[in-house]
């Protein structure tokens, strides 16, 4: 392969986007972007950055956040885990560093929810050391650029490309020149089939386009098919509003809040819904059938339908209240996967209850 580092700095110069991170690129920015960037896209993402690091902006800010203030800052990007991890990193931080992300990259990967990417990522762009920061966008980049048809899920074709990736590294530039990567990845080295080589500072030595095979590039073997699970929601309405479940501590979407549903192989009819609520101490008067809804996780795929109805409860169990639109929209964060029933237009739509 041929030097990769002049011309692509030179395009990144000319056409990399001006993003907020970008802007103002303190570690902890540049920290916060990245665990965002990790499942969104930049366009999604960046209204949530610009929230958050207006209202949290330095890790001591972070540290001290409540932990449903975090929640509610974090609803709509999903893997709440990422939040909860940036938290504890930030104690940490505040507590072993004196509040300033730490200028070494060991020390980074050290932190909870910082792997490899990350503390390459950081370390780089923010302290200019010369660490890797492999992506999907890099390892796609460099799977066209050496024609290689290797699987890239395997940890070996990992390796390799990191090797190229130090190899190519000017000494330097290492943010600029990751960063480059991920923005070629980003913007002309697309995925799906879909490269635009002919906006590409690299075609000129790029073995998968002379090879005319860049678009098959790289070898990403189909994942394996997720799990389905069927799950039924009783949207139930009473004086005080509308009646939510907090999710357990651990697992998967743990401490939000959704109205009580059940996860089960198949879907509940209306009386076994009724009896499970009762069991609860919550009695309902079914009013109708909710839209059929999906929602797609990382390993697991959640086909939503249900009730909805009037409901009362004596004594609600706890982890469960009512609430009010108002609270529901300030104070309550709600996993995205429900936004088909918990939406205001959505939840005025079902229910005729309207903001
Ligand atoms: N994706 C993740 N991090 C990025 C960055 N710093 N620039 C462009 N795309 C990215």
């Amino acid at each position: 392969m041929g030097a990769v580092s002049g011309p692509l700095l030179q395009w990144f110069e000319e056409n990399r986007r001006l993003l907020p991170f970008r802007q103002e690129p303190s570690a902890y920015h540049i920290w916060i972007s990245e665990i965002m960037l990790q499942q969104t896209r930049v366009s999604a993402a960046l209204p949530y950055y610009e929230r958050f690091v207006a209202e949290l902006p330095d890790p001591a800010a972070l540290a001290a956040c409540e932990p449903d203030r975090l929640r509610k800052l974090w609803q709509g990007l999903g893997y709440y885990s990422r939040a909860a991890n940036l938290q504890k990193a930030a104690r940490i931080i505040c507590e072993k560093y004196g509040g300033e992300l730490p200028a070494d990259y060991d020390a980074l990967r050290a932190l909870p929810g910082i792997g490899d990417y990350t503390a390459g990522a950081i370390a780089s762009i923010a302290f200019g050391i010369p660490a890797p920061a492999v992506d999907g966008n890099v390892l796609r980049v460099f799977a066209r650029l050496t024609n290689d048809d290797s699987d890239i899920t395997r940890p070996a074709a990992r390796r390799a490309v990191t090797r190229l990736v130090m190899q190519e590294m000017p000494a330097d530039r290492p943010g600029p020149f990751n960063e480059a990567l991920m923005e070629l990845g980003a913007l002309v080295c697309l995925p799906g089939g879909a490269p635009r080589c002919g906006a590409c500072p690299l075609a000129s030595i790029c073995a998968g386009y002379a090879a005319g095979r860049a678009g098959t590039l790289p070898n990403r073997p189909p994942k394996p098919a997720k799990k389905t699970v069927q799950v039924t929601v009783a949207l139930i309405v009473g004086p005080q509003g509308v009646l939510l479940e907090r999710r357990g501590e651990t697992g998967l979407l743990a401490g939000l809040w959704q109205p009580p549903a059940f996860e089960e192989s198949s879907a509940l009819t209306r009386e076994e819904l009724s009896v499970r609520l009762a069991a609860l101490g919550i009695q309902v008067q079914w009013s109708g059938t909710l839209p059929q809804a999906k929602h797609v996780f990382t390993h697991r795929v959640w086909n939503l339908g249900g009730f909805w109805g009037q409901g009362q409860a004596k004594k609600l169990p706890e982890n469960y209240v009512w609430a009010d639109i108002s609270a529901l929209r300030r104070e309550y964060s709600v996993p995205s996967a429900f936004s088909a029933y918990l939406e205001p237009e959505k939840l005025c739509e079902i229910t005729g209850i309207c903001p």
